[in-house]
């Protein structure tokens, strides 16, 4: 067996298609509030942003498409806006499951399911099951995620499993108890609404990610923004460690 110093191994080509999308949608409130809108006009509005980027992301043939729609400190807002985005997300499920399945895409929610109803959680659960066959798109929306729970139910989860390990623990052993150990990771990273940050979001997995942020609301995101994300990253050289001249080599490993 050959050992990894880094989860990142092999180096894809950026003049593709990235296979592997994932964005923090934001600037729902902003965007209703230049409307003179409830912040939750603007949640809503995002859930038809997401529709489009889902069925641009099959059309290119992107294999993976990891959404952050609620943190594990986003239950720090008002409990009003806390429940409607909840209701949002129960609502969103039930109404796009079936149509999600007619086009193969598999739905895969990660975080921390302990502080969902019973309810909510059973849609969940159903919504899974319904498309855990299908091949084309991985769609995977992250709820009351943050990524360093992530790591460390990870690392619970190692230590049960290999306590005679303890000590000496290397990346490869915890990377089957991470959330998305069964994704490759990000190779591009979008930001949506301005800011300039992760916020807890895939931490150990954005590693190596290319980072596009952009002014753009998360209402407003349409193709042809997204289209610029993608032109971003192709024109990006990605080394992981190496330098430029190693990358023109051939059979580089
Ligand atoms: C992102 O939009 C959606 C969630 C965090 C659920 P925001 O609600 O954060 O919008 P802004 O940042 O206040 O504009
Ligand atoms: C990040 O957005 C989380 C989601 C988009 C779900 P926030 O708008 O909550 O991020 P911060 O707290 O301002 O960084
Ligand atoms: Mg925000």
């Amino acid at each position: 067996m050959k050992f990894f110093t880094s989860t990142t191994e092999t180096i894809p080509a950026a003049a593709e298609i990235p296979k592997h999308i994932a964005v923090i949608m934001d600037g729902n409130g902003r965007w209703a509030r230049k409307r003179f809108l409830p912040r939750i006009a603007g949640h809503k509005r995002g859930v038809e942003t997401v529709r489009d980027l889902v069925k641009f992301c099959a059309k290119l043939k992107v294999e993976y498409l990891t959404l952050f729609a609620f943190s594990s400190e986003n239950w720090r807002r008002p409990a009003e806006e806390v429940s409607f985005l909840m209701g949002l997300f129960m609502e969103a499920l039930k109404r796009e499951v079936v149509k999600l399945h007619q086009n193969n895409i598999k739905l895969v929610i990660i975080g921390d399911r302990s502080r969902f109803d019973a309810q909510l959680l059973e849609q969940i659960r159903d919504s899974e099951e319904l498309t855990a066959n299908n091949t084309g798109l991985t769609l995977t929306i992250a709820a009351n995620y943050g990524g360093r729970w992530d790591t460390l139910q990870a690392v619970n989860k190692m230590q049960v499993a290999a306590p005679q390990l303890a000590g000496f623990y290397r990346e490869e052993h915890l990377r089957p108890y991470l959330s998305m150990s069964y994704a490759p990771e990000p190779d591009l990273f979008i930001r949506t609404g301005g800011e300039r940050r992760i916020s807890n979001f895939l931490l150990w997995q954005l590693a190596y990610t290319e980072l596009y942020f952009t002014d753009t609301l998360w209402p407003d995101f349409n193709a042809a923004a997204f289209e610029l994300a993608i032109e971003s990253y192709q024109q990006r050289e990605r080394r992981f460690g190496r330098t430029s001249e190693q990358l023109a080599e051939p059979n580089l490993t």
